[in-house]
């Protein structure tokens, strides 16, 4: 299958979108990455896969906290801007350091805050486990969703024949 064909196939499979955020010497990196998903409910796990082409991921990997911010439907801004390589990301972004000095984007969904647990090969990406060790959600706010190469806001919550199970692993 070519690339085309596969990320044509695969935008049918929606998700949310985050920002992954780390504080280093040299000032505030991230980048946007839509392949996050909870892993593990015991050790807290989650996990999402940086493309072995990112250059902000060298850097957060050894930091000793980094945060994944879940963005919010008014933040399509971020998810574009956090997605351009080698510019300034941060000129003009509001945030603030978290409870573990992680940058969190202000009026984010949510933000988790992370160290990493584990690597693994992932073809052209990698995929990392990481262990989330604090976090913090905005209730009042929608997810923003990336569906078909386009951003799309919760249209409707669909009601339930039977409550779904809240677990992270299914
Ligand atoms: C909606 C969206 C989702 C993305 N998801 C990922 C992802 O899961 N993994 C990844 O490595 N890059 C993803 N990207 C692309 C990176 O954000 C982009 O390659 C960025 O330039 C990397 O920045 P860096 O070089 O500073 O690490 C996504 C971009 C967008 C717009």
């Amino acid at each position: 299958m070519d690339a085309t064909t596969m990320r044509h196939v695969l935008g049918h499979f929606g998700s949310g979108v985050t920002v992954i955020t780390g504080l280093t010497t040299a000032g505030p990196v991230g980048f946007t990455c839509q392949s996050f998903f909870s892993l593990s409910l015991d050790p807290a796990l989650v996990t999402f896969a940086p493309s072995r082409t990112s250059t902000s991921w060298p850097g957060i990997r050894p930091l000793a906290s980094f945060a994944i911010n879940i963005l919010a439907d008014h933040q399509t801004a971020h998810s574009t801007g956090f997605s351009r390589s080698g510019t300034d990301k941060f000129s003009g972004v509001d945030w603030r350091p978290s409870n573990f000095g992680a940058p969190v984007l202000a009026e984010a969904l949510a933000h988790l805050d992370c160290r990493f647990w584990a690597e693994y090969d992932g073809g052209d990406h990698t995929i990392v486990a990481a262990e989330v060790m604090d976090f913090q959600v905005n209730d009042e706010r929608a997810p923003l969703l990336f569906y078909k190469g386009a951003y799309a806001s919760v249209g409707s919550i669909l009601p339930h024949a039977e409550p779904v199970a809240p677990t992270a692993v299914q």
